[in-house]
């Protein structure tokens, strides 16, 4: 399977800033590179068909994210953008239950299960993020906090319903910190997470699995010694053009 490498750019860059760190990156990566993985850029909403036209209009083989999407269809949500909107700019993956919106928006299971459901219905894969965060860790209920993330992620979701979710296990400690998490906190949460979804009856090739939380180019190769990772979710490293090229390569 394809690796997956994911910048998510937070709320950094204006759409001018947006393409010209698209452009960079592009033109730094061979054909080959760029035909052997899934490279993706997650830019702010405002930014996402500047983007996405530059890409269709160049025939870029990067692809586009939305850092969310509501959980709503349409209709009086004010400041809401839909999946179905984001499926006509023809994005084709989207971020959701990102820490920072737990956190900060208070996303729960719930909201997230209904936005997965959505963007399945506008065939768009979910980048499923979840992790646990430091008191968590500590309680050691790490394990039970992130597999009860992907149970209610998924709860009335049919596996037939699935094309792809890619679940990122994002430790919250790890996130801007660079404290990153060892290779091996990160094959025991997937390791679990697999056990759960065979016991659902779920194929495990309609799910990939990506790290995240101060991934920089110094760090990424330890983990691409574990099989469990198929990629990563870069946050501040993949800013850099440099940097997110070099991890790119290291990942490839
Ligand atoms: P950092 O790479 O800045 O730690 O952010 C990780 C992240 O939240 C990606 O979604």
């Amino acid at each position: 399977m394809k690796k997956i490498i994911v910048g998510n750019w937070k709320l950094n860059l204006n759409h001018l800033e947006g393409i010209a760190h698209l452009q960079k990156i592009n033109y730094s990566l061979s054909e080959t590179i760029l035909n052997d993985s899934n490279v993706i850029v997650a830019p702010s909403h405002t930014s996402l068909r500047s983007v996405q036209t530059v890409i269709d209009t160049d025939n870029l083989k990067i692809e586009t994210a939305a850092q969310d999407v509501s959980q709503f269809e349409e209709g009086s949500y004010t400041g809401e953008i839909s999946a179905s909107q984001l499926s006509k700019l023809n994005i084709k993956w989207t971020i959701i239950g990102h820490s920072e919106r737990r956190a900060n928006f208070h996303e729960t299971n719930e909201v997230v299960n209904t936005k997965l459901k959505n963007l399945l219905k506008n065939n768009i894969q979910p980048i499923l993020c979840i992790g646990e965060d430091i008191n968590q860790r500590e309680q050691n209920i790490h394990v039970e906090t992130c597999i009860k993330q992907v149970k209610e992620a998924l709860k009335g979701i049919r596996k037939e319903n699935i094309q792809k979710v890619v679940v990122a296990y994002e430790p919250v400690w790890a996130i801007g910190t660079g404290d990153v998490a060892k290779p091996e906190h990160a094959t025991e949460i997937v390791t679990e997470i697999k056990r759960f979804l065979t016991s659902k009856s779920f194929d495990l090739d309609q799910f990939q699995f990506i790290y995240g939380g101060s991934v920089d180019s110094k760090n990424v190769k330890n983990f691409m010694l574990t099989e469990s990772i198929d990629g990563f979710l870069v946050g501040g490293a993949s800013l850099s053009s440099d940097e997110f090229i070099k991890i790119i390569k290291l990942t490839i």
